[in-house]
């Protein structure tokens, strides 16, 4: 059975702890690299030159990050991230993916002598930071870490551990303030979220996807319950509010977010002299999916879709409206696109009138988010809407 986002139940899992043995394994010195060069074109939050990054361990302390079992602080539950990341999130693995026969092929081709040693890789594979900004505790053996994704922690690591920090700035300066501030990406805002995740999710060269790299969409809905298309079991370190249409907003904001980055990847790709083909097909597919975003919804930016208000009608329409384009999916990848967003729709209907989706709707995934080409795969994505009518 595939992995379905399970939206009305606890994500996350508690694991024993001792399972951190990276810190033990020799690793050769990474050189200082140019920190501009650290992801594709577009917004990153995280990228942020000027700033220290600590290293994971100093997450990890007990009492921290680095518990066995989380216990509710300001409001959120918070102690065991270290252990889930270690145990079960994909990024953990993402420098490893660099050393495989895989990654070999892709090097040689690109005329690179180490995958796991080259910029051109560890910019999303890993934490490619200058020595100088290299804290006491960074090792590269991090993978794509804490910091990948909240910001390096020089200026906030120390006061972020009093109780209520976070919220107090958070109330006085918004996720701006402390990004501007103290380097924190505040990823509980949905518009900081999706332009961290587009960054490694969305933009590549296209010499490493004619070498053999994965090519690279997003969506934010299923990438934020961590959905695999290898159809692996990742595990997630934080609880998503339930009841409040997160799966439409998660939808929406990351529509807009991944049209940025998406037309960002098109200037790249034609800046370089690169056929644009598959770049501009990915652009069609996040306008179409912000067009119909912004006519329920009212907005077609990030900052405006993060804020929107979602009701059960309005997403129910919007998911009728999105399952429309499926015929006109032009690749797997823009089969999967479309039918993650109506399954997000579809499933934020559901929570709205108190429901749970029933199995039919969760068959209906099952079959479109395979994205095979054909009638089976458009018949499964209207079906969705239809049921969350
Ligand atoms: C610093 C770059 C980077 C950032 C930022 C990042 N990712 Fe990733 N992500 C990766 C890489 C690289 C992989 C591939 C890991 C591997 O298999 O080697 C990955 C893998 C994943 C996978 C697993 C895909 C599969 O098919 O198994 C999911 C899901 C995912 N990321 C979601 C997210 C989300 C959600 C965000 C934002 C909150 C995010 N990522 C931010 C680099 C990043
Ligand atoms: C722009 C960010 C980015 C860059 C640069 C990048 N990767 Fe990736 N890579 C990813 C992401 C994201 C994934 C996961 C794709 C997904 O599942 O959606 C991935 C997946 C992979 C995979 C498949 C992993 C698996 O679990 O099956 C391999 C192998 C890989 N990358 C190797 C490389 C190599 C080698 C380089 C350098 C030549 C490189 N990557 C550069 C973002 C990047
Ligand atoms: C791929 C991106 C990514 C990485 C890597 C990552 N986080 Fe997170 N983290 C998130 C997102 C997204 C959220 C959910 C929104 C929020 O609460 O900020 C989150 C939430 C949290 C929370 C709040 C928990 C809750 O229940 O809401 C803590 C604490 C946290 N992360 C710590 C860590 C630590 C420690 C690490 C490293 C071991 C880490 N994160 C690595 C993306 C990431």
């Amino acid at each position: 059975m595939t992995h379905r986002p399970p939206s009305h139940t606890v994500l996350r899992m508690t694991f024993l702890a001792g399972l951190l043995v990276t810190g033990l394994v020799a690793w050769l010195a990474l050189t200082g690299t140019d920190a501009e060069a650290r992801l594709g074109p577009g917004v990153h939050p995280v990228i942020q030159p000027n700033l220290k990054y600590m290293g994971n361990a100093s997450c990890a302390g007990s009492g921290c990050h680095g518990d066995d079992k989380a216990k509710q602080q300001s409001g959120k539950n918070i102690g065991d991230e270290s252990n889930v990341w270690a145990a079960g999130d994909p990024h953990h693995h993402a420098l490893d993916s660099l050393k495989t026969p895989e990654s070999k092929k892709i090097a040689d081709t690109l005329k690179i002598a180490d995958a796991a040693a080259s910029s051109r890789c560890i910019t999303c594979h890993g934490m490619d930071v200058p020595k100088e900004k290299q804290g006491e505790q960074f090792t590269a053996l991090d993978s794509v870490g804490c910091e990948s994704c909240h910001g390096p922690s020089e200026k906030w690591l120390n006061p972020h551990a009093d109780a209520g920090w976070v919220p107090k700035q958070r109330a006085a300066g918004g996720a701006k303030g402390l990004l501007d501030k103290f380097g924190l990406a505040d990823t509980s805002d949905l518009e900081v979220r999706a332009n961290t995740c587009v960054a490694c999710h969305l933009q590549i060269d296209k010499d490493m996807i004619d070498a053999g790299h994965p090519a690279l969409e997003f969506e934010m809905y299923a990438y934020d319950y961590y959905i695999s298309k290898k159809g692996k079991e990742w595990a997630i370190h934080w609880d998503e509010p339930k009841g409040k249409m997160i799966d439409a907003k998660l939808w929406a904001t990351g529509q807009a977010a991944a049209l940025e980055a998406a037309k960002a990847q098109t200037a790249a790709w034609k800046a370089k002299g690169w056929d644009t083909k598959d770049a501009d097909g990915l652009v069609k597919v996040y306008e179409a999916g912000v067009a119909v975003a912004k006519k329920h919804f009212g907005s077609d930016t990030a900052a405006g879709l993060k804020a929107a208000a979602y009701t059960p009608e309005a997403t129910a329409a919007a998911a009728a409206d999105l399952a429309a384009a499926a015929p006109t999916a032009a690749n797997i990848m823009q089969r999967r696109v479309i039918a993650f967003g109506v399954t997000a729709l579809g499933s934020a209907a559901f929570d709205g009138r108190g429901k749970e989706a029933p199995d039919e709707f969760w068959k209906a995934y099952d079959i479109a988010i395979k994205g095979e080409a054909g009638d089976a795969y458009v018949s499964a994505v209207k079906k969705l809407a239809e049921l969350a009518k």
